[in-house]
C-alpha cells in the first residue's frame, strides 16, 4: 500500500552540481533555483557550506544563498558539515540545513576528514545551535546500501543516533547507487526498528540504474520522501565512479502513473532540466525527458 502524497527533495543545484569539474557560473545556478521554485517542488537543496578546498564548486554558496528569488512555498536547506559551516550558513540567511554522516568509517574519513564518531560530536553542536535558532536539521546517512571501499555496513545505528540527536528526517543514501530493492527492503526493515518511518527518506543513486525499483520498494514499505536530482545530475567528489541521483523527472512520473501526488508539475521540471543540460552542454540522465524530446 503507497502513501497518497510523497514529498520530493530537489537536491540537483547541491549534489547534482557540486561534482562538476568545470565552474558552473553563479548565475546559472541561481536561475536553476529560481526555474525549479515555480514547478510546485517544495524543498531544494541549494548548497553546501562545506570547505572550498574540498569542493570547490560550492565556494559561492554565499552568493547562490543571497541571490536567489526564495518563494514562500519552498524551503532551502543547505548543507553543514561542522559548527563552521553551520554559522557561515546562517549568515547568509540559511532558515534550514542538513548534517551529513556515513555508515561507513572509511567514507566518513574520506568524505569529511573525521571518524563516524567525531562527525556525530559535530553534528551535535550543529544541532545544539540550529535548535536555538528554530533552525530544523536534516541527516544523511551515506553508504546505506552498501560502501565503496568497506562493503556491506549496517546504517541503522547511525540513522537512530542523528534522530536521536534531533533530525526530524534521516535522508538514507543509496551514494554509490549499488543497492538493489532486495538489499532495500533489507536496510529499511533494519532500520525502521530505530526510527519511526515517517522520520525516513530515501536518496538514491542510480548508477546501476536500479534507483526506481529500489524507491518503489521503499513507498511499499511506508516511506514517504524521496530525493532526486532535476536532469539526473550529479554525484559524490568521494565515492569514485558514483553517478548521478535517479531523475526528478522519473520520480515523478513513476509516482503520478501509481496516483501518487506530489504537488510537481513534471513539464516545468523538465524545462528546468533542459535548462541546466543546455548550460552544462551535456545531455539529460532522466528518461522521461529524453523520451518526452523526441514525440
Ligand atoms: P578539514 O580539513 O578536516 O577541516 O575538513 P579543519 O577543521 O581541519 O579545517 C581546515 C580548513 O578548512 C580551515 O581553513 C577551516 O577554516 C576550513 P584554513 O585555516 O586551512 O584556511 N573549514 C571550512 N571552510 C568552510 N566551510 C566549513 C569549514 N570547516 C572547516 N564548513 C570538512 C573538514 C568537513 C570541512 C571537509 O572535509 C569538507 O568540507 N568536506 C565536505 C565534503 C563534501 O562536501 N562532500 C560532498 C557532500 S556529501 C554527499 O554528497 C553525500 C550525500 O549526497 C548523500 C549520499 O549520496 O550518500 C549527502
Ligand atoms: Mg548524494
Amino acid at each position: 500500500c503507497f502513501p497518497d502524497f510523497v514529498k520530493i527533495v530537489e537536491v540537483g543545484p547541491r549534489d547534482g552540481l557540486q561534482n562538476e569539474k568545470e565552474m558552473v557560473p553563479t548565475e546559472i545556478k541561481i536561475q536553476l533555483i529560481d526555474m525549479l521554485s515555480q514547478t510546485g517542488l517544495s524543498v531544494i537543496e541549494a548548497t553546501s557550506f562545506v570547505s572550498s578546498k574540498w569542493v570547490v564548486q560550492m565556494a559561492d554558496h554565499n552568493e547562490v544563498l543571497t541571490g536567489i528569488n526564495k518563494s514562500p512555498h519552498v524551503r532551502y536547506p543547505v548543507l553543514t558539515p561542522n559548527i563552521q559551516g553551520f554559522q557561515a550558513a546562517v549568515e547568509a540567511g540559511a532558515a534550514e540545513v542538513a548534517v551529513f554522516g556515513s555508515a561507513s568509517e572509511t567514507f566518513s574519513r574520506k568524505n569529511i576528514n573525521c571518524s563516524v564518531e567525531e562527525s556525530m560530536q559535530r553534528f551535535e553542536q550543529v544541532i545544539c545551535a540550529a535548535r536555538q535558532a528554530c533552525i530544523p536539521v536534516r541527516g544523511y546517512v551515506s553508504c546505506a546500501l552498501g560502501c565503496p571501499y568497506e562493503g556491506q555496513v549496517h546504517p541503522a545505528q547511525v540513522a537512530k543516533r542523528l534522530h536521536e540527536l534531533g533530525c526530524y528526517e534521516v535522508s538514507l543514501g543509496d551514494t554509490t547507487g549499488m543497492g538493489t530493492a532486495g538489499s532495500m527492503a533489507a536496510m529499511l526493515r533494519a532500520v525502521m526498528a530505530e526510527v519511526p518511518i515517517h522520520a525516513l527518506a530515501v536518496h538514491c543513486h542510480d548508477t546501476y540504474g536500479q534507483a526506481l525499483a529500489n524507491i518503489l520498494t521503499a513507498l511499499q514499505m511506508g516511506v514517504s520522501v524521496v530525493d532526486s536530482s532535476v536532469a539526473g545530475l550529479g554525484g559524490c567528489p568521494y565515492a569514485e565512479g558514483a553517478s548521478g541521483n535517479v531523475s526528478t523527472e522519473d520520480v515523478v512520473y513513476m509516482l503520478h502513473g501509481l496516483g501518487i501526488q506530489t504537488g510537481v508539475d513534471l513539464a516545468k521540471v523538465i524545462e528546468a532540466g533542459d535548462f541546466i543540460c543546455r548550460a552544462l552542454k551535456r545531455p539529460t540522465n532522466s528518461k522521461v525527458s529524453q523520451a518526452t524530446s523526441r514525440s
